[in-house]
């Protein structure tokens, strides 16, 4: 099938691609070429930057695919690190590749000893995003022998070596955020167990794990691994199409989702929720998120592509109450919370808009039950999103038509001009 496309007279054909689900793509690579004219599409809410195997998302209907399987199926009977598999290889392992892939991670969740000593140079009251972006930056400064991006085998022990390091960061910037000493890893712990006590645990008493706070940190683990190209796996992908190493495009990936309108949404809408405080109050911020003058957003409503309920939203609202209850927590915000979603979405301006919760509006809810201070919130999330950013890099390594990425402009700047000397200007 092909595409007509008519300009000045002259018109020409241009491929059609059909996907294996979703929306077909018109290629408009030679549109330049042909034409002498680009496509405007700044956001790309039009644009498909590559192709990929990975996650499908269909934001009408809430559907999310890692790999074909429905992300509520992974987080019911699923745990991360074969999530994490199942991104960066294509299928969910057997019981012997899962045993390996388990063994492979573990073995990789030290950080070198000298790493320590980037923290101390860091403020106490510094963000833990910023410590993140710092510290993953310099990880390439450690393991030049996996940034030779040519080498397969390069390219895979960084990938496990980030996986498997990113909770010993984040739990090392808690840490030093209240001045506690860092905690080595325990491999005999799961993934989200190690990453708790690494958080939560002293070296002067033994660390209990609460299975259930276990089970839903995995689940918010697994909620945020990969959500197709969004801006910070896009982040990572430009970077990574100059040819950066993996340590260098992770830490791109971080500073683009600290963002409030990317990842900093989850520390965002618990802000706003406490904000509000009671139900009671609820209709006062309603009418400021519909108020055109006000730049006041509904935190945790609204997405690019879900204009349905975030199917992550949907897990974690349930989860929310386990955590709670087994924590014995009674916290107004969950009431809150449930009130806004009930409010806001019989109200027509979400109705008309199509602005349903995502998946920050109820993790934050969870993750400061479980303790966590709202700054470590993004954190927690660039945790789990390395799996993500390193499977798209990944792929992005092995494709045959990669190219750098290079998007164009439409300039609207003066048009040439001569200097003039200082003197000369009035
Ligand atoms: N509250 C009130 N109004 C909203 C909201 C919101 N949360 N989100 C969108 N709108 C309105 C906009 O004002 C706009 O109205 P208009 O058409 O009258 O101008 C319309 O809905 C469309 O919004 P856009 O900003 O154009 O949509 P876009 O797709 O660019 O933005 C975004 C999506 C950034 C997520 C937006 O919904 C938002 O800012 N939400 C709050 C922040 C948030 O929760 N971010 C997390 C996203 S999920 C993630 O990153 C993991």
């Amino acid at each position: 099938m092909t595409a007509t496309i008519g300009i000045d007279g002259n018109s020409a054909d241009y491929p059609v691609r059909q996907g294996s689900v979703g929306p077909e793509v018109i290629d408009i690579r030679k549109l330049y070429g042909n034409t002498g004219r680009f496509t405007f599409d700044p956001g790309f809410t039009s644009t498909a930057a590559c192709e990929s195997k990975i996650t499908y998302i269909d934001g009408d209907q809430g559907i999310l695919l890692h790999r074909g399987y429905p992300i509520e199926q992974l987080a019911e009977k699923s745990s991360f690190l074969e999530v994490a598999y199942l991104l960066l290889n294509g299928e969910l392992p057997n019981a012997k590749e899962h045993d390996e892939f388990k063994y492979l991670i573990t073995r990789h969740t030290m950080v070198h000893e000298q790493l320590a000593t980037f923290y101390r140079g860091f403020r106490r009251d510094a963000h833990p995003m910023a410590i993140m972006c710092g510290v993953v930056g310099a990880l390439s400064a450690f393991y030049h022998d996996s940034t030779d991006i040519h080498d397969p085998m390069q390219r895979e022990i960084a990938c496990h070596r980030l996986i498997a390091k990113m909770p010993t960061i984040a739990a090392m910037a808690y840490k030093y955020s209240v001045g506690q000493p860092f905690l080595y890893p325990d491999n005999s712990l799961s993934y989200t167990g190690n990453f708790l006590r690494m958080t939560f645990g002293v070296p002067a008493e033994p660390y209990v794990i609460n299975p259930v706070v276990e089970d839903a940190l995995d689940k918010i683990f697994i909620l945020h691994a990969d959500h197709e190209q969004n801006a910070s796996t896009s982040t990572v992908r430009l970077a990574g199409s100059s040819g950066a190493n993996p340590f260098a495009c992770i830490a791109a990936g971080i500073a683009c989702l600290w963002g409030p309108a990317h990842g900093g949404a989850n520390e965002a809408a618990l802000e706003m929720l406490r904000q509000i405080g009671r139900p009671e109050r609820i209709p006062e911020f309603i009418a400021r998120a519909k108020n055109k003058d006000d730049p006041f957003r509904l935190m945790g409503f609204g997405h690019r592509v879900y204009k349905n309920y975030d199917p992550r939203a949907k897990v974690l609202g349930e989860a929310a109450t386990k955590v709670l209850d087994t924590l014995g927590i009674s916290d107004p915000v969950l009431d809150t919370a449930r009130e806004l979603e009930r409010i806001a979405l019989s109200d027509d301006y979400f109705i008309e808009k199509k602005l349903y919760p995502n998946v920050d509006f109820y993790s934050g809810i969870i993750l400061s039950a479980i303790g966590f201070p709202t700054s470590m919130f993004t954190a927690l999330f660039a945790l789990a999103r390395t799996t993500g950013w390193i499977a798209q890099w990944t792929e992005m390594m092995g494709d045959s038509e990669q190219k750098i990425g290079r998007p164009r402009q439409l300039y609207t700047g003066h048009p040439r001009r001569d200097y003039v000397p200082l003197a000369q200007r009035g």
